[in-house]
């Protein structure tokens, strides 16, 4: 009989440390729902470079995100994000909204209409699938704080570099090593030094460094860890 995941796996950690490709894994083989919060980040610095607001504002990015309308997709195998009921998937990987987001996601209003949101979208799975896989950079610490498995994953900024690299040439953005390094690093030292929620691993979190292991060998291990926590249950039987 297939697995069913009961509860939340909060995965946290810096871009390019393989949290999409493994949430997205670990999801589906466990019936679950998966969220990307970083697509809702990126999907308000999409709404406020829209609406021509400069994202060092932080009053005019609150304004644009309260006006914005935010829909995100949970199934983990297709990707939905829109914006005004536009598909933007796409669109808010590219470059200039991946230049902006950091600055965007700094504002405590944004963050604080977020967290809302990611917390009521997380009930909603809850009480539809019994499981989800929920990443980002705060999920462990401040947007579900009592999910019984936290994991944050780290990779060397080489590694993570070359990621990304792939990714991106992958959707047909152009993009070399060198750039992509900076690019990368400085989001990370953002994102780990602002002054609200900044990125950190929990104080119970178990950490993976993915730089040597492949995606086969993190998804292994977490579902490993998912079942000592008793968070594997037939599907069909409630635990
Ligand atoms: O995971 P990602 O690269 O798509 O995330 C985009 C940005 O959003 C990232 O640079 C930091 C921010 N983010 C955040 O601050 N908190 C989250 N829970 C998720 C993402």
């Amino acid at each position: 009989m297939a697995a069913q995941l009961r509860g939340v796996v909060a995965m946290d950690g810096p871009s390019g440390t393989g949290k999409t490709t493994v949430a997205r894994t670990l999801a589906d083989r466990f019936g679950a729902g998966y969220l990307d919060t970083g697509a809702m980040y990126r999907a308000i610095t999409l709404a406020a470079l829209r609406s021509e607001v400069d994202v060092s504002d932080p009053d005019a990015v609150t304004a644009a995100a309260k006006a914005a309308e935010l829909t995100v997709g949970t199934a983990p195998n297709v990707p939905v994000a829109l914006l005004d009921g536009d598909d933007v998937a796409a669109e808010i990987r590219g470059e200039v909204v991946t230049s902006s987001v950091s600055a965007v996601a700094a504002v405590p209003a944004v963050r604080d209409l977020l967290v809302g949101m990611q917390r009521r979208i997380i009930e909603r799975v809850l009480a539809e699938r019994g499981g989800i896989v929920v990443e980002g950079r705060d999920i462990g610490t401040v947007v579900a704080p009592d999910a019984p498995l936290k994991i944050f994953l780290t990779a060397s900024a080489d590694v993570r570099a070359a990621r990304r690299l792939a990714q991106d040439t992958a959707a047909g953005r152009e993009a070399n090593h060198v750039d992509v390094l900076r690019s990368v690093d400085r989001r990370d030292r953002l994102d780990s030094t602002r002054a609200t929620n900044p990125m950190r691993p929990a104080a119970d979190a178990v950490e993976l460094d993915t730089s040597d292991l492949g995606i086969g060998g993190v998804v292994s291990s977490l579902c490993e860890l998912a079942e000592q926590r008793g968070m594997v249950a037939e599907r069909g039987v409630t635990p």
